[in-house]
């Protein structure tokens, strides 16, 4: 039995490390294929493996039918929209997440936004606390979550939209639940967006609603990039230039928000929020030992393509 770890990104070789103690003490064998360059690399490597874990790498149609023996797909982190789900189901394979894992990483990151952000990016001027101010989390999942609970040391008034989230749920992480994603807008300082890029959200973060947002807002993403409408937030921070979005995931125009904006806009080259050794090490192991259930036990619970 073989299973690939196919990361573009690679994971902290303690990860690797400790990943491969699992594959090998279940009796399988590991196979690494790392910071690869072309999709052939993947095609290649996919055609004897019978499992496959991976992060933020594209396992589309092309790799699926190209991993012959293919029975399960993990992804080592929380998104899954890399994964075409309905290409695996017709093939028979079980794509699977870690929910969880990752979460304090990329919520730790958030507050490395934040101050950068309201500290004018350190370029020496007067900037301002995140104490005293309103945080408006944009879906309260793993990573919402984690950021309401950093959030409390830094006193700051935190508020949550969550479409599917029970608002006793927030309500009881002494985090106010708005009944509107607009609300939400209207009402914070600051939005950390957390929202998963499904047909539903993509380019929902548009005029109309960033249009809501108060004076001087920060935004932060650490969500995916597909949920902004760029031309509409590239129109806002043109019309309004007291807006600041800090982002972990490069827009498809940074060009444009680089030289427009370069006392507001921040990207990180490469998405950093997930990657911590901790985070490698409770994502990468998870989907190890998932596998390992999967194959000895039949154990699908983290399944997500049903
Ligand atoms: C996730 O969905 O788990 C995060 O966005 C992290 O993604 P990464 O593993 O590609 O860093």
């Amino acid at each position: 039995m073989k299973i690939l770890v196919a990361t573009d990104k690679p994971f902290a070789k303690v990860a690797v490390d400790g990943i491969r103690a699992e594959v090998e003490a279940a009796g399988y064998e590991l196979a690494l294929l790392e910071k690869y360059t072309e999709k052939q690399q993947l095609l290649d490597a996919v055609a004897d493996a019978d499992a496959l874990i991976v992060r933020s790498d594209i396992v589309d149609a092309e790799v699926i039918k190209a991993a012959k023996k293919l029975k399960i797909v993990v992804r080592a982190g929380a998104g899954y929209d890399n994964i075409d789900l309905d290409a695996a189901t017709k093939a028979n394979v079980c794509v699977m997440n870690t929910p969880g894992q990752n979460s304090n990483a990329v919520a730790e990151l958030v507050f490395g936004f934040l101050v950068y952000a309201v500290r004018n990016f350190y370029n020496g001027t007067s900037g301002t606390e995140l104490k005293g101010k309103k945080l408006g989390i944009h879906a309260y999942g793993n990573v919402g979550r984690n950021v309401a609970r950093i959030a409390k040391g830094f006193d700051m008034q935190l508020f949550a939209y969550d479409a599917y989230c029970p608002a006793e749920v927030i309500k009881n992480d002494g985090v106010t639940p708005l009944t509107s994603v607009e609300e939400l807008y209207a009402s914070c300082d600051m939005i950390s967006i957390h929202i998963p890029a499904t047909p539903e959200t993509k380019k929902s973060i548009n005029a109309s609603l960033l249009g809501k947002l108060p004076k001087g807002a920060v935004i932060v993403n650490t969500a995916r990039k597909e949920v902004i409408n760029e031309e509409d937030l590239i129109n806002f921070m043109t019309s309004r230039n007291d807006i600041k979005y800090v982002t972990d995931i490069m827009p498809d125009q940074h060009a444009v928000f680089s030289e427009k904006f370069p006392e507001r806009y921040f990207s990180t080259p490469k998405k950093m929020g997930a990657q911590t050794a901790e985070a490698n090490i409770n994502a990468g192991i998870a989907a190890a030992k998932q596998i390992v259930a999967f194959f000895k036990t039949g154990d699908e619970r983290f399944r997500v393509n049903k």
